[in-house]
């Protein structure tokens, strides 16, 4: 999970470079995954602003949340 902390932290888009970066540079890493839940709007348009694409509905993933959905985002991370 990334999460940005007030006041003196990194933006969120520095930190997800910051964590992609590495894996970037590697050719046997074709993407990256990630779930968020389905009611974290901010989240989801962050993630989708930076490239990443919904790919699925994950039932059940945070059982303790209301609705416990997820959606599942993917980015490619070298062109094809
Ligand atoms: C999702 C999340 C990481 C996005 O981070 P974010 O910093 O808000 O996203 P951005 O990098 O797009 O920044 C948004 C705005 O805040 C500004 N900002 C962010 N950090 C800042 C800082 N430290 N100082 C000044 N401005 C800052 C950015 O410049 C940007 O402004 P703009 O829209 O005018 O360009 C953040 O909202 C967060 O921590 N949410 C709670 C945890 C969470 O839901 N994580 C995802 C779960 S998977």
């Amino acid at each position: 999970m990334l999460a940005r902390t007030r006041p003196f932290t990194p933006s969120g888009t520095q930190l997800l470079q910051r964590s992609l970066a590495a894996c970037v540079c590697d050719d046997v890493i074709e993407e990256a995954e990630l779930h968020v839940h389905v009611g974290n709007l901010d989240a989801l348009r962050f993630y989708e602003r930076h490239g990443f694409v919904s790919v699925a509905t994950c039932i059940d993933y945070y059982p303790r949340l209301d609705p416990p959905e997820a959606v599942l985002l993917r980015l490619r991370l070298h062109a094809e």
